[in-house]
């Protein structure tokens, strides 16, 4: 559920219209409801009710600070990516003991900076980062508490760019090695051992692979604690899906989730972390764009958007289906026609949809693209010149630009000319 609804017909994004928004910002832009962030971080928050856990938003999916704040004030933790997302975790007020650190290639620079400002755990994920991660410690005189992120082989069934946990792809350590690395980490004293972390993918819609997942790590638990290691935290990653097409795709809920990690780890005594992402950011989310013209083609109707795939870039990366809504509520039973619904960037690429069907437009409409809250502001960028598009928090009747439209001049002034040209 989310609180974009059709109101005296118009779209309304809770109680402010979406047109009003267009009026003051201009289009393209990204607009997000608070109350639908809040209901998705309490849905996870509350389907863990009854055991010691803390939600930890994967902020890559969306960082704008005015999200991140939005969520800390819920008391959500922070998974971050890079020493970027740490730096403006912290500068949301997000405290170091709710930031928990993810990836493969974390820089001795970023785990300086994360043990230096705080940091819950780091989540490791090979042998040589973990050399590193001792190395810095002991510099600082400290101790980095650390999971290890296992790779439990497990096909996530989502599309290939976003699935994580088979033994093909680059994240975590084979869990067959696990016990020797637990070793070895135990021997490190610049490292605390405190949990195991997994994460198998993204979008996934059925809660089987995340089932065989958990059971290999619970396994894992007892064998490590039966060789010494003090596994009290278990960080379960993201992933769970989101209906992208609504009335066809019906994703497990964040409570059917929550009741089967219980089942699967409820008995080992572990704290439980997760790592949502898309679902408690993608559904919070449109992208509003405008129609710049309707073109015939040979045999198919073009829709040319204001926005392209610089702005929106997961149906072009992942073959993604986002939902297009007009603005203005379509009568019922009204025409509807077939449209290829593109934007102006110089590649067949930019194309948001094909045939796709949708009730006539016209040049000037205002379209939005439902589900475009993750993984869509944080994955755009200035290509063919088109400058960041704006995000907006609506909250109530109020709205606020959390991040203006740069201006062209702002953009151009970022490169700088050597001297001798
Ligand atoms: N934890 C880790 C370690 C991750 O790598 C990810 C996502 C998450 C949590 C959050 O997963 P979520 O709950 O959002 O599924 N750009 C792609 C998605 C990439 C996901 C990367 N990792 C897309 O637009 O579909």
């Amino acid at each position: 559920m989310d609180h974009f609804l059709y109101r005296d017909g118009e779209l309304y994004a809770e109680d402010v219209p979406v047109a009003e928004i267009a009026a003051a910002v201009g289009t393209p832009f990204y607009v997000y409801s608070t109350a639908t962030l809040e209901r998705h971080f309490r849905l996870f928050d509350e389907a863990l009710e009854g055991i010691d856990h803390l939600v930890c938003y994967a902020m890559k999916a969306a960082s704008n600070q005015a999200i991140l704040k939005t969520l800390a004030r819920l008391g959500a933790g922070m998974d971050v990516v890079s020493g970027g997302e740490y730096a403006r975790a912290i500068a949301a007020g997000v405290p170091g003991d709710r930031i928990v650190f993810s990836g493969v290639g974390k820089t001795r620079d970023e785990m300086r900076a994360a043990l230096t400002g705080g940091i819950r755990q780091f989540n490791v994920e090979s042998e040589p980062e973990m050399a590193a991660l001792n190395e810095v410690a002991l510099e600082l005189g400290t101790r980095a508490p650390i999971t290890v992120r296992v790779n439990p082989d497990v096909d996530a069934k989502t599309h290939a760019k976003i699935a994580t946990g088979k033994s093909e792809n680059k994240f975590g350590i084979p869990i067959a090695r696990a016990r020797d690395v637990y070793a070895q980490a135990a021997a490190m004293p610049g490292l605390e051992v405190i949990g195991i972390d997994v994460h198998i993918g993204s979008q996934l819609t059925d809660l089987e692979p995340f089932r065989l997942a958990y059971r290999k790590v619970a396994e894992l638990t007892e064998t490590l604690r039966a060789e010494g290691h003090d596994i009290r935290r278990l960080d379960l990653g993201g992933g769970l899906g989101i209906p992208y097409a609504r009335g066809n795709e019906a994703p497990p809920l964040p409570v059917e989730y929550g009741k089967m990690i219980k089942e699967e780890l409820g008995h080992l005594g572990c704290e439980i972390e997760i790592e949502p992402g898309r679902l408690v950011a993608g559904n919070a989310g449109l992208m509003v764009s405008r129609v710049i013209y309707v073109k015939s083609g040979e045999d198919r109707e073009f829709l040319i958007l204001d926005g392209a795939m610089n702005d929106l870039i997961r149906p072009a990366m992942y073959d993604a289906h986002h939902d297009i809504v007009p603005v203005v509520e379509p009568q019922a039973g009204a025409e509807q026609r077939p449209y290829d619904v593109v934007g102006p960037v110089c590649e067949s690429g930019d194309t948001f949809a094909k045939g796709r069907n949708l009730p006539v437009l016209n040049a000037g409409d205002l379209v939005a693209f439902r589900s475009a809250g993750a993984y869509g502001a944080v994955m755009s960028s200035e290509y063919n010149t088109r400058p960041l598009i704006p995000e907006v928090l609506v909250h109530g009747h109020q709205f606020a630009v959390i991040r203006a439209r740069p201006s062209f001049d702002e953009m151009i002034n970022r490169d700088t000319i050597p001297e001798w040209l």
